[in-house]
């Protein structure tokens, strides 16, 4: 039997993280975890209950209430792969918002919210068989991932890919507001003091500004393979 290993798919928004990582976690049989989605759930609580916006952020009030915030994945049969729960609400929908990814680079700089979502995230993946996405999977979750990916492309590419995405999904945005959201959050997830993004000395960049999903996913799933092989 081949040996189960730990992926770490680390990089910035819209790069495909999220759909590469559930591809290969079902091909491998493998648990997907989105940890972007986690910290998009402690932001809604905030955002609800503690009117967390641009011009309110009280980051103390966000630190008293954390131990009222449960954040947990469900797994679901059809799709394969767990959705989101906060406080036993699914909120996977509402979190991927515009107005939300608007207000979760503050939220996740806070280190009280990383200490606690990443205890959450190193539990999920200590029987390994895990593919995890995020920003601080190589680098803080697992240091010691078997297989580290950094994903990247071009800010504009990006923009382009999100724009199309919540269009189709009906909501009311413009190009302009999406880029602008994408580039405050590489500037803040990047220079953020606890776990900044960036590229772990061991992990394999990936720019798939060029590719398009299909050939990045064929990239991806020979590095895991060969990765699987060599370690069994
Ligand atoms: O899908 P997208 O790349 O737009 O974002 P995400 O993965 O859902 O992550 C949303 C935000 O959560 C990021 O912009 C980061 O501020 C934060 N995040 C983080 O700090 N650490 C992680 N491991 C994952 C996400
Ligand atoms: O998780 P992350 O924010 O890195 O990206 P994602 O949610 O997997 O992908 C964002 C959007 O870009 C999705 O609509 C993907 O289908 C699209 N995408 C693409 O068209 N081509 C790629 N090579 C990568 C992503």
């Amino acid at each position: 039997m081949s040996k189960k290993i730990t992926i770490a798919i680390d990089g910035h928004s819209s790069t495909g993280k999220s759909t590469v990582a559930k591809q290969l976690a079902k091909e491998l049989g493998y648990i997907y975890v989105d940890s972007g989605a986690m910290y998009r759930a402690v932001t809604l609580y905030a955002m609800r209950k503690l009117f967390v916006s641009d011009t309110n952020f009280d980051k103390e009030s966000i630190i008293r209430h954390l131990p009222f915030i449960n954040v947990k994945f469900i797994f679901d049969d059809e799709l394969g792969y767990g959705e989101i729960y906060l406080n036993d609400e699914n909120v996977e929908k509402e979190i991927r918002l515009l107005e939300v990814s608007q207000q979760v680079s503050k939220v996740a700089a806070i280190p009280q919210v990383r200490k606690k979502l990443v205890k959450l995230q190193q539990e999920m993946g200590k029987d390994k068989g895990v593919v995890m996405d995020g920003r601080d999977i190589g680098t803080v979750v697992f240091p010691d991932a078997d297989l580290k990916l950094f994903m990247t492309a071009s800010t504009e590419r990006r923009a382009q890919r999100r724009y199309k995405e919540l269009k189709e999904r009906g909501d009311e945005i413009t190009l302009d507001e999406v880029l602008t959201n994408v580039k405050e959050r590489d500037h803040m997830d990047t220079t953020r003091d606890d776990s900044p993004l960036l590229k772990a000395d061991d992990a394999i960049e990936i720019d798939n500004s060029l590719l398009d999903l299909e050939e990045q996913y064929e990239k991806v799933l020979k590095l895991a393979k060969d990765k699987i092989e060599a370690d069994s």
